[in-house]
C-alpha cells in the first residue's frame, strides 16, 4: 500500500490520510485520479485503518479536474466512476478542506461521507464559468445534500460559497481550525468517537421541485437564450430525482456534449487567455516597489482609479485644480466605495480604512513623495505635456510618471519629461473601480521594470493586464474605431440601429453598439471624429452623419434623455426623430437603403473587428492573437463563450474571411483591405491559435 508522485498515504493510528500534493492547485489530473483510487482500494483491503481522511497540501483543496487535460482522450479512471468507486468505500471516508474546493474538487468531497472544512475555505462548482456543468457527480449529489433550488443557485452562478454558509447550507459538516493534515486527523478521530457522522450522499434523497426547475429555464430562455451549458446544467439537475445512476449517466452525456461545444471551447480559451497575457517579455525584470499613488484628475476616470487604489489598500493624493473640483471627486469617491460596501466586496470597516488614505489637494506640488503617479484629465496633448513637464520636475527619482490617455501618443508625452524611461500608459476601463482590464501601455523608451511595475500594480488592483503598443486607440479603441464605422454604414446602407444592436445582442454582446454608444454619450465619438477629421483620407467613406447630426441636437445619449433612443422613466424607446435624420443623412449621401438580414451585420461587424485585430497583432500593437481576445473580453462586453474576436475568427477560418472581405471590396475598397497576415494565414492554412502557442 503505497502512494504515487502526488498521493501519498500515511497512517496514524486507525486513521489513514491521504495526501493529495499536485501544485499548483491539486487540479485532478490522471495521477491524482490513479492516486486516490489506488490509495483508498489498498487502505481497505489492507484492513488496519479504521477511518481514511483526504486533505491536499499547497495553497487549497481540489480546484476541479484538470482543464488542460479537457479535449484529450479521457484516461481511466475518469472523475464520476472513480468518485463512485470512492464513496462505495466500506471505510468511512472523509475530507477536509482548505483554500477552494472548486468543480470536480467539491465533487470529490460531496462523494465522501462526511465533509469539513477550516475557516476562510470557499465552495463551489465553477463548470459553468468554462461552458460546462459539472461532470463528476456534482448535479446528482449537490441537491441530494442541499436541496436543488439551493444546488441551482451555486451550479448556474459558478460562485464561490464561503464556508460559513456552505456550512449553513449543509454542504460542510463542519468547520475546524487548524492546519490541513492536523484537521483531517482531528476529524477522523471525531468519526471514530462516534461525534461526527458519515454517511454516502448518493443514498440521500432528494425533494422535488419542478417549480424552482421550470422557473430557472424560463428566466435562462429570457436572458441567456445563446448558452447551451446552463439548460443542460438545470436539466442535469433536474435529472437528481431520478434513480442515482441514471441521473449520473445524464449529467455525463450532458456533460460531454457541452466539452465538445463551442461555448466551453471559447471560455476555456478565455481562462487560459487571462492568465496567459501575463507573460511578457519584461515578466522577470523586478516590479519597483509602490506603496503611494498620485491620481491627478477628480472626474469620473480619477475618482474610478483613485477608488480602485484605495480599495488595494494603497493610500492615494488625490490632485485637482480647483476646490470645488477636488470636492467633487472626494464626493465621488466616497460614493464607488459606498457602493462597494453595498455590493459586499468590502466591509463598512474597510472602506472607512481605505478613506482614511485619501489626501486631497490642489495643485501638483504634494504629489513630491508618492511612488506612483497616474495622470487622468481631459483628452489634450498640450495639457498633458503641461502635466508632464511639471511633474519631471516636482515627482522623486524613481517615481513612476503613468498617463491614463485612451488614445495619445505615450512617446510624445515622454519626451516631455527628463526620464522616458519611468513613462509609460496604464489606461483603464470605466468604471474603473469595477472594469477588469488595464491596457499597459508601453513606449519606445519605458524600462522594463516599469512595464513589470504596471503588470504588478494591475495584480494589485485585482485587474488583469494587457501589454499595449503606442498607436491611436492601443488595442481595443483603436479596433473599435475601426469596426464602429461598420455599424454606422450599415445603417446609412439601410439597416435600422435598433437592428443593428438587436442582430449584435442575439450574437452575444450584451448591449449592441448604438445603446453602447447612448450609454457611454455620442459626443466622445463627435469629438473624435472631429479631432480625427484633419487626417481622414479623401478615399474613406465618412459615417458619422446621424451621430454627427444627434450630437448638434443636444441629443448625446442618456444623460440626455435623448439618443439613438428616448430614456422615460428607466425604459429604452424609439426616438421618434431618429429616422427623418437617417433618411436625410441618405439621402445627402445618394444612398437607396437595402435590406440587410441579421447574420450580414453580424457577418459585416465581426469581420471588421477581425481585420483591424489582426492589423494590431501584426503591427506588434498587441503581443499575439490571445492579448486581443482578453481586451474584448473584459473591456468591451465580448461575449465570453465565443472566446474573443481572434478565437471567433478561427472558428471562421482565414480563407473565408479573405473571402468576406473580397466581397465587401467591391463596394468600398478603402475600407475593406485584406489585412496580411490574414492573407497569409488563408494561402499558409494557418490559424490565430497556432501564434498563441508556446504561451
Ligand atoms: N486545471 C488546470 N490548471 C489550472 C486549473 C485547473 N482546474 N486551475 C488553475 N490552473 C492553473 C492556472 O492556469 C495557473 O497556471 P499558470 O500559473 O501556468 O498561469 C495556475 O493553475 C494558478 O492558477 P491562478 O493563477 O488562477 O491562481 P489563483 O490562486 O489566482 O486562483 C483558483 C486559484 C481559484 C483555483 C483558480 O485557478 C480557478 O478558479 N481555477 C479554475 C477552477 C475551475 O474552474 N474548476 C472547475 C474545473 S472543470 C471541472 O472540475 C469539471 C468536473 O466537473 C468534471
Amino acid at each position: 500500500m503505497s502512494g504515487n508522485e502526488v498521493v501519498s498515504i500515511e497512517e496514524v493510528g486507525k486513521v489513514a490520510l491521504v495526501c493529495i500534493d499536485n501544485p499548483p492547485v491539486n487540479a485532478g489530473g490522471y495521477g491524482v485520479r490513479k492516486g486516490l483510487q489506488d490509495a483508498v482500494a489498498g487502505i481497505n483491503a489492507d484492513g488496519r485503518a479504521e477511518v481514511i481522511a483526504i486533505y491536499c497540501a499547497g495553497r487549497t483543496f481540489v480546484a476541479g479536474a484538470d482543464i488542460t487535460e479537457f479535449g484529450k482522450p479521457p484516461r481511466a479512471p475518469i472523475m464520476p466512476d472513480l468518485y463512485n468507486e470512492l464513496e462505495q468505500s466500506a471505510l468511512p471516508l472523509i475530507c477536509a478542506i482548505h483554500g477552494t474546493a472548486l468543480g470536480g474538487g467539491l465533487e470529490l468531497a460531496m462523494a465522501c461521507h462526511a465533509r469539513v472544512a477550516v475557516p476562510g475555505a470557499r465552495v463551489g462548482l465553477p463548470e459553468i464559468l468554462l461552458g460546462l456543468l459539472p461532470g463528476a457527480g456534482g448535479t446528482q449529489r449537490a441537491p441530494r445534500l442541499i436541496g436543488i433550488p439551493a444546488a441551482l443557485d451555486i451550479a448556474l452562478s459558478g460562485r464561490q460559497v464561503p464556508v460559513e454558509e456552505a456550512h449553513a447550507l449543509g454542504l460542510i459538516d463542519r468547520i475546524m481550525e487548524g492546519a490541513p493534515r492536523d484537521v483531517a486527523l482531528a476529524a477522523a478521530r471525531a468519526v471514530i468517537a462516534g461525534e461526527l457522522a458519515v454517511r454516502r450522499t448518493s443514498d440521500l434523497a432528494v425533494t422535488p421541485d419542478d417549480a424552482a426547475i421550470e422557473a430557472t429555464l424560463a428566466k435562462l430562455t429570457s436572458k441567456r437564450p445563446a448558452l447551451l451549458s446552463p439548460r443542460r446544467c438545470v436539466q442535469a439537475v433536474a435529472g437528481a430525482t431520478l434513480p442515482f445512476a441514471e441521473g449520473l449517466a445524464q449529467e455525463r452525456r450532458f456533460f460531454m456534449e457541452c466539452l465538445g461545444s463551442d461555448e466551453s471551447r471559447g471560455m476555456i480559451h478565455a481562462f487560459f487567455g487571462e492568465r496567459a497575457v501575463a507573460n511578457i517579455p519584461e515578466k522577470t525584470a523586478t516590479p519597483r516597489d509602490i506603496q503611494s499613488i498620485g491620481v491627478i484628475g477628480g472626474g469620473t476616470m480619477g475618482s474610478g482609479i483613485s477608488t480602485s487604489a484605495l480599495m488595494a489598500g494603497l493610500p492615494v493624493t488625490l490632485v485637482e485644480v480647483t476646490d470645488e473640483a477636488l470636492a467633487r471627486g472626494v464626493k465621488t469617491i466616497t460614493a464607488n466605495l459606498d457602493g462597494a460596501v453595498k455590493r459586499g466586496k468590502m466591509s463598512a470597516q474597510k472602506r472607512d480604512a481605505a478613506l482614511a488614505g485619501l489626501t486631497a489637494m490642489t495643485g501638483l506640488d504634494g504629489l513630491g513623495n508618492v511612488d506612483l503617479v497616474i495622470e487622468a484629465v481631459f483628452e489634450n496633448m498640450e495639457v498633458k505635456k503641461e502635466i508632464f513637464g511639471k511633474l519631471d520636475r516636482i515627482c522623486k527619482p524613481g517615481a513612476i510618471l503613468a498617463s491614463n490617455t485612451s488614445y495619445l501618443d505615450i512617446d510624445e508625452i515622454a519626451a516631455t519629461t527628463s526620464r522616458p524611461a519611468d513613462v509609460l500608459g496604464l489606461h483603464f476601463f470605466s468604471p474603473a473601480h469595477i472594469m477588469r482590464l488595464l491596457e499597459v501601455v508601453v513606449g519606445a523608451r519605458t524600462a522594463p521594470e516599469v512595464v513589470a511595475t504596471g503588470f504588478a500594480l494591475a495584480r494589485k488592483m485585482k485587474k488583469v493586464a494587457v501589454r499595449a503598443g503606442v498607436c491611436d486607440g492601443f488595442i481595443g479603441n483603436r479596433i473599435l474605431g475601426h469596426y464602429l464605422k461598420t455599424a454606422s454604414y450599415l445603417v446609412l446602407d439601410g439597416a435600422h440601429p435598433d437592428q443593428v444592436d438587436k442582430a449584435l445582442e442575439g450574437f452575444g454582446f450584451a448591449m449592441g453598439p448604438h445603446r453602447v454608444g447612448d450609454l457611454a454619450g455620442l459626443d466622445i465619438g463627435y469629438m473624435t471624429r472631429k479631432r480625427l477629421a484633419a487626417t481622414r483620407p479623401a478615399e474613406e467613406r465618412y459615417g458619422g452623419a446621424i451621430a454627427d447630426r444627434l450630437s448638434e441636437n443636444g441629443w448625446n445619449g442618456r444623460k440626455t434623455g435623448k439618443g439613438y433612443f428616448v430614456y422615460e422613466d428607466g425604459k429604452t424607446l424609439e426616438n421618434p426623430d431618429l429616422n427623418a435624420i437617417i433618411d436625410e443623412a441618405r439621402a445627402g449621401a445618394g444612398i437607396t437603403p437595402r435590406d440587410f438580414d441579421d447574420q450580414e451585420i453580424v457577418d459585416r461587424y465581426m469581420t471588421a473587428m477581425i481585420s483591424e485585430a489582426a492589423r494590431v497583432v501584426e503591427d506588434g500593437i498587441a503581443l499575439r492573437p490571445v492579448d486581443v481576445d482578453v481586451v474584448f473580453l473584459m473591456g468591451y462586453g465580448f461575449p465570453r463563450f465565443r472566446g474573443g474576436p481572434l478565437h471567433y475568427a478561427d472558428t471562421i477560418g482565414a480563407a473565408e474571411l479573405v473571402r468576406r472581405i473580397e466581397a465587401y471590396a467591391q463596394e468600398d475598397a478603402h475600407y475593406w483591405q485584406v489585412p496580411a497576415l490574414l492573407r497569409r494565414m488563408a494561402d499558409e492554412g494557418t490559424s490565430f491559435a497556432d501564434m498563441n502557442k508556446g504561451i
